[in-house]
């Protein structure tokens, strides 16, 4: 559920008019629901309530300070997976005990600051980052709590760019090496094993994978219990999918109570690392018509918005929902939704039946949430839009459209020129 709803004919974000904004910050702009975050986010950690559990909003899907800072309200955690979401999630209040950190290549400088800034847990996702951490925590004088990531090899049916859990995908250590890594963990000084985690990849709209994931999980923890390990947290990653067109992804309830049952009687924290499912349906991106041209073929609705600033169209050639601002034509054509940069790859629809948008129409591209925002560019020196989130009657800028001057920010013009 959201909170993007027609009244007489126009597109509101909660009790805002979208119109009203456009006439405030120009086009393109993502807007985003107070509301329908807030909602999906007590929804999620919610269901699992009756469990020791930590929700980590994964921060790569949206890294917005005022995206962060409501999950700080609400005593969320954070899943980073670099310094720079670290800088972000401290800024925003989401406090260190409460912050994952995971990713294949993490710097020694990286490692540092999270470090001292006393994250709750690193997911040591290789043998030699964990003799790099090894390495560092003791040059600090300090331990690292890790839990190690595991590839539990399951099946799952998502876009291939956004599988993690396969043998032939980087992340995490493999099944048969991971009893292994947990000795040698113990071995060094630094140190501090207290978890075991997996993420098996996004998008998923089958609960199965999940199960199967935490099963595998379950029998590497009764393993290190064998092995006198003392495991606190069973970190099962994010990836709960959502609708973008007509997908059908089980509800955070069902999912929790699936998750439950298979877990049982475990003395641990479940941690979770939601992302899309929680800001995926929270934010849509408003594009004005620029122009409509026709080939003998095909019909273009050229928009100011591009693949620099929503590229998962052409990327994983994932569907979002095109809406009109204003239910101003009753006609439906079919048509392609493009932008201004010069790729063939630059689109947002294809063939796709829409209204029959014309010149200076408002288009708002559904599930621009999650994914979106967090993955825009400057390709063809395109400054980003700006963001706005709306609170019932609210809207406010929470990031500033970027200006040519931005584009050059950090540039220099060497002295032999
Ligand atoms: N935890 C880890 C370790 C992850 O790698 C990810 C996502 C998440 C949690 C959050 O997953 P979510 O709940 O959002 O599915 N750019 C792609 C998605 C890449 C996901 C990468 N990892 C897209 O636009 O679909």
């Amino acid at each position: 559920m959201n909170h993007f709803v027609y009244k007489n004919d126009d597109l509101f974000c909660e009790d805002v008019p979208i119109t009203g904004i456009v006439e405030k910050v120009g086009t393109p702009f993502y807007c985003y629901s107070h509301a329908t975050i807030t909602r999906h986010f007590r929804v999620f950690r919610d269901a699992f309530k009756d469990l020791d559990h930590l929700t980590c909003f994964s921060v790569k899907s949206n890294s917005n300070l005022a995206i962060l800072k409501i999950f700080a309200l609400h005593e969320g955690g954070a899943d980073i997976v670099s310094g720079g979401e670290l800088f972000r999630a401290l800024k925003a209040g989401i406090t260190p005990d409460k912050i994952v950190y995971s990713g294949v290549g993490k710097t020694p400088e990286e490692m540092k600051f999270a470090l001292t800034s006393n994250i709750s847990m690193f997911n040591v996702e290789s043998e030699q980052e964990l003799q790099a951490l090894n390495t560092i925590a003791g040059a600090m004088g300090r331990k690292a709590t890790v839990a190690i990531r595991i590839n539990p090899e399951v099946e799952t049916h998502t876009h291939p760019y956004i599988m993690t859990g396969h043998s032939e995908n980087k992340f995490g250590i493999s099944l048969e090496n991971s009893l292994q890594t947990y000795e040698s963990a113990r071995q060094m000084k630094n140190i501090d094993v207290k978890g075991i985690s997996c993420h098996i990849g996004s998008q998923l709209t089958d609960i199965d994978p999940f199960l199967n994931a935490l099963r595998k999980l379950k029998d590497i923890l009764q393993e290190l219990k064998k092995m006198a390990f003392d495991i606190r947290f069973l970190n099962l990653g994010g990836g709960l999918g959502i609708t973008y067109e007509d997908e059908k992804p089980p509800h955070p309830l069902e999912y929790a109570m699936a998750l439950k049952e298979v877990l049982g009687k475990e003395n641990i924290t479940l941690i979770l690392e939601p992302g899309r499912v929680i800001i995926g349906n929270a934010g849509i991106l408003i594009t004005q018509v620029l122009y409509t041209k026709s080939t003998k073929n095909k019909r273009f609705v050229i928009v100011d918005a591009g693949m620099n600033d929503l590229i998962r169209p052409t990327l994983y050639n994932s569907f979002h929902a095109i809406q009109p601002v204003k239910i101003i034509h009753s006609e439906m054509v079919v048509a392609d939704l493009v932008g201004p940069v010069c790729e063939t790859g630059d689109f947002f629809a294809k063939d796709r039946k829409m209204p029959a948008f014309q010149s200076g129409d408002l288009v708002a591209i559904m599930s621009a949430g999650a994914y979106s925002f967090s993955m825009a560019s400057n390709y063809n020196s395109r400054p980003r839009p700006a963001e706005v989130m709306v609170k019932g009657k609210l809207f406010s800028i929470i990031r500033s459209r970027e200006t040519y001057d931005d584009l050059i920010h950090g540039e220099m013009i060497p002295e032999f020129l």
